[in-house]
Formats: C-alpha cells, sequence, structure tokens
C-alpha cells in the first residue's frame, strides 16, 4: 500500500530541471524514478509540463512538482502498488486530457515508473525480472550513437542519429566491446582530420562534418578499423528523425541546401541503403507523412528495419494502424511519450503482435535513471537505445544491462538478429 508519494525538482543531462517522484510503502519498501525530457518531440507525444517564464529558460517544473505532491499524492495513497494497471488508469484518469496536459506527462511518467520500481522492492525483486515473472528474456540488441546530429547538435548535420548495431556477437557485453572499438576508432578519425569538436547531446561526436554522407563513410571505415566486417558484424543505424526538417511532404536540408519532396527523400534515403551496410531507419520521413512512411515500407521493409517514433509515439492505437498500413515494421518505445509504464507496455505489445521489432529508447534528455534498461529486459523488447558511448546518463544503462546479464550466468541470452524484424542477407 502506497503510504507516501513525493515529487523533487533533480536535474537532467543537459542541466535543466526535472521531476523525481519517490514512492514509499507501507512495509517500508520505495521506489523513485526520474522523468526525462526529449528535443526533437513528437507533436503526439505527452506533454512535458513545463512552468514558462523567465526562470532556467522557462523549464523549470513546479507546476508538475506541485501536481504529484498534491493531485497525485491525495489519490494514489492507499492503492496497491502491486496493481500498476489501476495505478496507471487511475493517473490517465485524474489527469483527463489526451495528451497530459493537467498534470504533466512529466509528473505522471515519473510516478508511474517510481510506483513500479516500489512494488519490485517490496517484491524483493530486481525489477526486470519483477516484470519478466517467469517468462524468457533476451539481452537486448544494443543501437548505440557514434554521431550526435539534427536537433541535439544544432543542426550541424541533418540527420539526428548516425549509430552502429552489432547484431553477431555472442553476447550483449560483447557487442557493448565491439561499440567501445568503433567509437574509440571514429575518435581517433575525427582528431585525426582535424574535426574533434567534443561530444552532442547524447554523447556522439559532435558531428563537424560537410555532408550526412560524410559522416556516413566515416562510419564504415571506423567500423573497418577495428577489423569488424562491415554489415556482417556491425551494421549502421539511422535515426533522420525528419519531422525536424519535414513537414507536409517538403524536406529541407540545411547541409545540402536543398528541399526535396517524400519521392526524393525516398530516393535519397533508398541510395544510402544501396551503399551503405544500413540494418534501421528511424522517421525516415516526418510525422505527418504516413503515406510516404507506407511507400518507403513497400519499398525496403524486408531488408531494413524501419522505425516509427514521432509517426508513432509510444502508442498502441498508432502501432496497430501503422500494422494495418504497413507503414513501419518497428515501433520505438519511449515510455515518457505514452505517459505511463502500463501505456507504453501496450504499445510494445501491439507491435510484438505485429511482428515488428521493438526498440525501449531513452531521450536526449537523460539522468541516472536506469528504469528503461529493466523494461528492455523484463519486457523482453529485444533492442535498446539509450545514446551513446560516453557521458553516464547513458552508461548508467548499458551497464545495468552489463549487471543483468551477469546474473544470469550461463542462461543468458543475446537477442542479436532475432531482435531485427527482416532477415539477414
Ligand atoms: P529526443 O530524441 O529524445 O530528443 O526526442 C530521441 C529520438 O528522436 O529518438
Ligand atoms: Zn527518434
Amino acid at each position: 500500500t502506497i503510504i507516501r508519494l513525493h515529487g523533487r525538482r533533480v536535474w537532467d543531462s543537459r542541466g535543466r530541471p526535472t521531476v523525481e517522484a519517490e514512492v514509499t510503502l507501507a512495509g517500508g519498501a520505495s521506489g523513485r524514478a526520474i522523468a526525462p525530457a526529449g528535443a526533437s518531440t513528437g507533436s503526439g507525444e505527452a506533454l512535458d509540463l513545463r512552468d514558462g517564464g523567465s526562470s532556467f529558460g522557462g523549464l523549470d517544473v513546479h507546476q508538475a512538482l506541485a501536481a504529484i505532491n498534491h493531485d497525485i499524492a491525495a489519490a494514489l495513497i492507499g492503492m496497491n502498488a502491486g496493481d500498476q494497471g489501476a495505478i496507471d488508469a487511475r493517473l490517465v484518469a485524474l489527469d483527463g486530457t489526451p495528451q497530459r496536459r493537467r498534470l504533466g506527462g512529466n509528473a505522471i511518467v515519473a510516478t508511474s515508473m517510481a510506483v513500479l520500481h516500489a512494488a519490485a522492492a517490496a517484491a524483493g525483486q530486481p525489477l526486470w525480472r519483477h516484470l519478466a515473472g517467469s517468462g524468457p528474456v533476451r539481452m537486448p540488441l544494443p543501437e548505440v550513437q557514434i554521431f550526435g546530429g539534427g536537433a541535439h547538435a544544432a543542426r550541424r548535420v541533418d540527420v539526428q542519429d548516425f549509430m552502429i548495431m552489432c547484431p553477431a556477437a555472442a553476447s550483449f557485453s560483447e557487442a557493448l566491446e565491439w561499440t567501445a572499438e568503433v567509437y574509440r576508432a571514429a575518435g581517433a578519425r575525427m582528431k585525426q582530420a582535424g574535426k574533434l569538436q567534443g561530444v552532442a547531446d547524447e554523447g556522439g561526436y559532435w558531428p563537424a562534418f560537410d555532408s550526412n554522407e560524410q559522416a556516413l563513410d566515416t562510419l564504415v571505415l571506423a567500423i573497418a578499423d577495428t577489423g569488424l566486417r562491415p554489415g556482417t558484424d556491425a551494421g549502421i543505424s539511422l535515426d533522420i528523425a525528419a519531422s525536424e526538417f519535414g513537414r507536409e511532404g517538403r524536406y529541407t536540408l540545411a547541409l545540402d541546401r536543398r528541399t526535396l519532396d517524400t519521392e526524393q527523400m525516398i530516393a535519397m534515403l533508398g541510395g544510402w541503403l544501396d551503399h551503405y551496410p544500413i540494418l534501421s531507419i528511424e522517421d525516415p520521413l516526418a510525422e505527418d507523412d504516413a503515406h510516404g512512411f507506407a511507400q518507403f515500407t513497400a519499398t525496403y521493409g524486408r531488408r531494413c528495419q524501419i522505425i516509427g517514433d514521432d509517426l508513432l509515439v509510444t502508442n498502441a492505437d498508432r502501432v496497430a494502424a501503422a500494422a494495418a498500413s504497413a507503414s513501419a515494421n518497428a515501433v520505438l518505445v519511449k515510455p515518457n511519450q505514452a505517459g505511463t509504464v502500463s501505456e507504453a507496455h501496450a504499445a510494445l505489445l501491439a507491435g510484438k503482435r505485429a511482428g515488428f521489432g521493438t526498440i525501449v529508447s531513452a531521450r536526449s534528455g537523460e539522468s541516472e535513471d536506469v528504469t528503461i534498461a529493466h523494461l528492455a529486459v523484463g519486457w523482453d523488447a529485444g533492442q535498446l537505445k539509450v545514446g551513446s558511448f560516453a557521458r553516464s546518463e547513458r552508461m548508467a544503462k548499458w551497464n545495468e544491462v552489463l549487471r543483468i546479464e551477469e546474473s544470469l550466468g550461463k542462461s543468458a541470452r543475446f537477442s542479436g538478429w532475432s531482435a531485427l524484424p527482416f532477415q539477414p542477407q
């Protein structure tokens, strides 16, 4: 039984205020969680409630904290923390708006995740095990950023994430070892070329490139530098985050100083797919271009994972609709886009029912909170995306999965290729 709920202001990886919720149960168990924050947010996601005004650029969170400490506390105290579905339904009903405008998506997601932690603590289980029960789990395939871009790097390049995935690794820990070598090799190449300029929001190298293709070329060379075979051992994953520069079928590329229509955008990305060992593309088109998504998926969905992020905003109904219209073959699952743990899980389950790839994902604004590492394992998502291989708000998640993998010993299984919604060629 929940006896206390407390909201406090803490700070995220961009030095911005954010919301932490702490839940205490009658038996003494407790749990806490911190809300993350996006920069390239989808218009359909739960609202991150900010105070406005002058303090901290208008980003303060006193309203969201007040919601936790008053309305939400009053509603949840006395409820059973073990019934996550009932807790989340109560939160949704209490807010009463589709986008969580009254209490704030940040207040709601921090509370929902904190209750989940408290319930696991009360059960005396690690969170991932509490979620999985006796069901099978796989260690997720990590999707790791090497270069940042887009909204995370002052739009220095158009593409937001240049990432790698190592599906041929034998274990999660080996996939991280390979990734570490590629990250180092990419850094060495940047230094050699006089292009090393620090890191972007998620810890990937700041992309001091003259074109998107230059970033892709450098990535392939960095993979080869380590002795890994590009496309076989380590492949490329891109988050185009096209909603950031596309609307109504017009895509304005800052680097190339040209505007493309949907057909030309698909042709450009198709050219990349033909030339580079790309395994996954997220948001290839804008959130308002479902038709383009369907066209792209019809053409490339049998050889590439096509992820809807801004398009699907971790919403089960949208995932089901995307499955019906074949406009993606994978769904990104960000708990704070949905609002509650239960809604995020429903979106993931809708993806699994459709045979989609499912990727639990962090936001560009993060913290030491490692809840998503447990969700990725406990929900058997198959894939985990948390940003780069630097900065501790990122490494905290990777390191947590290492601990889980170690705790499973010989029975640990790595998802690898099985996580992707297409057959390797
Ligand atoms: P965001 O970026 O957290 O800034 O929205 C992450 C993503 O687009 O996947
Ligand atoms: Zn994205």
